[in-house]
């Protein structure tokens, strides 16, 4: 049901989760404070080239605080999934404290679903700021909190629009997470990745192995792509056709950026 507050009572909502990673609207100028800010989603929405979502189902696998799940249903999807479950599940106030204190004593970041305290998945700590959204935002969409890896995929049906955002670099396994992406999907699926370009070989198929909390001391993140990589195993994982749409900047971006990573883009086509 609608839930109509003021502004000053919906910003104390707001002020009471500890983390936000999305920047969402919540009408009357108040705009959660996501590590995602505005200016940050008005850069990816352009390099994402979403298609056309108005009268189609759309799948959002990895939703978090909700973001994507919200542009889907305001661009007017019939019907809209949001699912997730690994940061839903996480307490990510002591995840925060958790990393400093480890960073602090230069120990090992370890996967937070390992670590006592940090992990609760009945509780689902980290979902608040989705479910305030959702409630705030008025939202209809079906909440799925469940691991696309393991769960029965009849159960979520087929989609027109699969949204897969910067969701497979967490996976273990990127090839069998793409065929079931390719499972639930009736057109298209975007897939949005964490991608290196490699020099010298900027055509190759390759996938870059992490491991360690390499990578923004994540300990949760795997693999990283060339692009060409994610388009060619899209094709192996049952697409018919893979389209880059955003592929490596320009080598002076990188070279001022002083990394060779950026984040890259595929459609991928039934
Ligand atoms: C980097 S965040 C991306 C969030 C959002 N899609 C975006 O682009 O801003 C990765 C998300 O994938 C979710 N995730 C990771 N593994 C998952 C799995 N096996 N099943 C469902 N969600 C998963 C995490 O919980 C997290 O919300």
């Amino acid at each position: 049901m609608a839930v109509r507050l003021d502004r000053t009572a919906k910003q104390r909502l707001v002020d009471e989760i500890s983390h936000w990673h999305h920047a969402i609207d919540l009408g009357d100028d108040v705009v959660t404070p996501g590590h995602k800010t505005p200016h940050h989603f008005y850069d990816e929405l352009r390099r994402l080239r979403l298609p056309d979502m108005a009268n189609r189902s759309v799948l959002d696998i990895g939703a978090w605080d909700g973001f994507y799940t919200f542009h889907a249903e305001h661009a007017g999807a019939s019907r809209v999934v949001a699912l997730d479950h690994y940061v839903w599940s996480v307490d990510l106030r002591k995840a925060a404290e958790y990393t400093t204190r480890q960073h602090t004593a230069g120990q090992p970041i370890r996967a937070f679903h390992t670590v006592k305290d940090l992990w609760d998945p009945v509780g689902l700590p980290g979902k608040r700021g989705f479910d305030l959204a959702y409630r705030l935002r008025d939202s209809h969409a079906e909440v799925v909190v469940d691991d696309f890896m393991t769960m029965a995929l009849a159960k979520l049906g087929t989609f027109d629009v699969v949204l897969f955002l910067g969701v497979i670099y967490h996976l273990e396994e990127p090839l069998r997470a793409l065929r079931r992406v390719r499972q639930v999907t009736r057109e298209v699926a975007v897939i949005e990745t964490e991608a290196v370009l490699l020099p010298g070989q900027p055509d190759q198929p390759l996938w870059q192995f992490v491991d360690a909390a390499q990578l923004n001391a994540d300990p949760s993140i795997w693999w990283v792509p060339t692009i060409e990589g994610l388009r060619a195993m899209c094709l192996a994982a049952g697409f018919s056709r893979a389209e880059i749409v955003a592929g490596p900047p320009p080598p002076e971006e990188l070279r001022r950026r002083q990394s060779n990573n950026y984040r890259g883009v595929v459609h991928a086509f039934c």
